[in-house]
């Protein structure tokens, strides 16, 4: 269902950045090399993206990422699109997985990387809501940093209580869908929330969460889903920021 190799008509009628997603070889579960960066590129760009904000995971033992690797390997990355004539903007912050080691390097936003100006993008374990949340997105706001939970609609926590998602947002998170999401790509109970999110408007990003070539082709077919052309015309900031 996912898969349509054949059609590269754009999905997206107007220039749109993605702001999610795992295109720096080597570092994550994403990409495996500077070839398949630049096969999802070029996939994501014949179907009207405009720019990359992407986003290694940074996740304390499974994935030590920081600047020291996240921007060496964004340089090999443009370097690699140069020699072969592509382009393109390519630019880089991280997805932070909620935490200890997390709630100890917010205690340096300097070293923090961000989506724009002040934009933290992050995410939590799938199962129950980190009892570190309400502090860790306190913390941030008395920083000014607004935290943009990646996918909602993923989190089995959220599926099960609907009014935890309302208290988030209360507490001044911005929500950032997946596309494929929309496919049922992570399941029934992630399309519906999603679905959801779009029907409220609460959706503030729109995000590939791009790991491989399939998942870039994938993106193919969520161009005619109603949801996500309704959630085209909501005033997404990913316009923002590349
Ligand atoms: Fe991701």
């Amino acid at each position: 269902m996912l898969l349509n190799i054949f059609r590269r008509t754009p999905i997206l009628k107007t220039g749109f950045p993605d702001i999610h997603s795992h295109l720096l070889a080597g570092l994550d579960d994403g990409s495996k090399s500077l070839e398949q960066s630049e096969e999802m590129i070029r996939l994501m760009l014949d179907l009207g993206y405009t720019g990359f904000v992407t986003t290694p995971h940074i996740m304390s033992d499974y994935y030590r990422n920081n600047r020291d690797t996240i921007f060496p390997a964004l340089e090999r990355l443009q370097e690699h699109l140069k020699t072969v004539g592509l382009t393109v903007r390519v630019q880089a912050a991280a997805e932070y997985y909620l935490d200890e080691a997390l709630m100890k390097m917010i205690e340096k936003p300097d070293q923090l990387l961000f989506l724009g100006d002040r934009y933290f993008l992050f995410e939590t374990n799938m199962f129950s809501q980190p009892l570190t949340m309400n502090e860790f997105i306190f913390k941030l706001s008395v920083e000014s940093i607004r935290p943009v939970l990646a996918h909602p609609e993923r989190y089995e926590y959220l599926h099960q209580d609907f009014a935890k998602v309302e208290e988030l947002r209360d507490r001044g998170v911005l929500f950032q869908i997946n596309s494929l999401s929309l496919l049922g790509a992570y399941g029934k109970a992630a399309e519906k929330l999603a679905r959801t999110l779009i029907e409220k408007e609460w959706v503030s990003f729109l995000g590939s969460d791009c790991h491989t070539p399939l998942h870039a082709k994938g993106l193919a077919d969520v161009a005619r889903d109603r949801h996500f052309k309704k959630a085209l015309d909501l005033p997404l900031l990913n316009r923002t920021l590349v």
